[in-house]
């Protein structure tokens, strides 16, 4: 949060939805802990993002589902000025794999969209980067066998703004929403 100037964050502040409806998909054997959040503009996209910033801990997997244009990128951008990251942050797009180390943290931005196949993501050493101290940001994270997420994100397109649904899969996920 401390990037942003108060006013901003007054304004912009995420609005969450104690009761957000279930997921496509979702079990009712699911144990996940489940917040959804109102984004009104970027701005409230960014406050998610330094929100989620200060509960950050070594070696978490965080997803993150949504179209094309969604704000995923935008929100890992929002993350990373959190925590005081100066440098361009541009999306992974053809590198696939963007490395940050920022705050004493190291963290990695992988956009999967564009991955061939499996062969490589193995190649490529990617798996390497889940060693339980990177952090690790992951759009298009079913295009790959990839380990399971600790969080996972799905951010919606509506006419006004996004809905953000923000899941915790681990105890450590939950842990992370608790604080959100
Ligand atoms: N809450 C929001 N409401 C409206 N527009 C937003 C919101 N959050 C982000 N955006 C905009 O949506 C776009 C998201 O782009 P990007 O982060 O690259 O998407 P993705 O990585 O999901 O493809 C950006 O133009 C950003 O300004
Ligand atoms: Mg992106």
């Amino acid at each position: 949060m401390a990037n942003l100037p108060p006013m901003i964050m007054e304004l912009a502040m995420p609005t969450p939805h104690p009761n957000p409806p279930p997921l496509a998909g979702e079990g009712t054997n699911d144990r996940s802990a489940t917040i959804s959040f109102s984004l009104m503009d970027e701005n409230a996209t960014l406050a998610l993002a330094a929100r989620l910033a200060a509960q950050l801990q070594p070696g978490m997997v965080i997803y993150l589902h949504g179209d094309l244009g969604a704000g995923k990128t935008c929100l890992v951008r929002g993350v990373l000025n959190a925590l005081g990251y100066k440098g361009r942050v541009k999306s992974p797009t053809y590198t696939l794999l963007e490395p940050y180390t920022a705050a004493g943290l190291e963290l990695r931005h992988f956009d999967l969209y564009r991955l061939q196949n499996e062969h490589e993501w193995e190649s490529a050493g990617f798996r390497d980067e889940f060693d339980g101290v990177n952090i690790l940001f992951i759009e298009w994270p079913e295009k790959a066998h990839i380990p399971p997420a600790d969080v996972s994100i799905e951010l919606q397109i509506l006419p006004q703004g996004r809905c953000a649904v923000i899941k915790g899969h681990t105890s450590t996920g939950r842990a992370c929403l608790k604080q959100l």
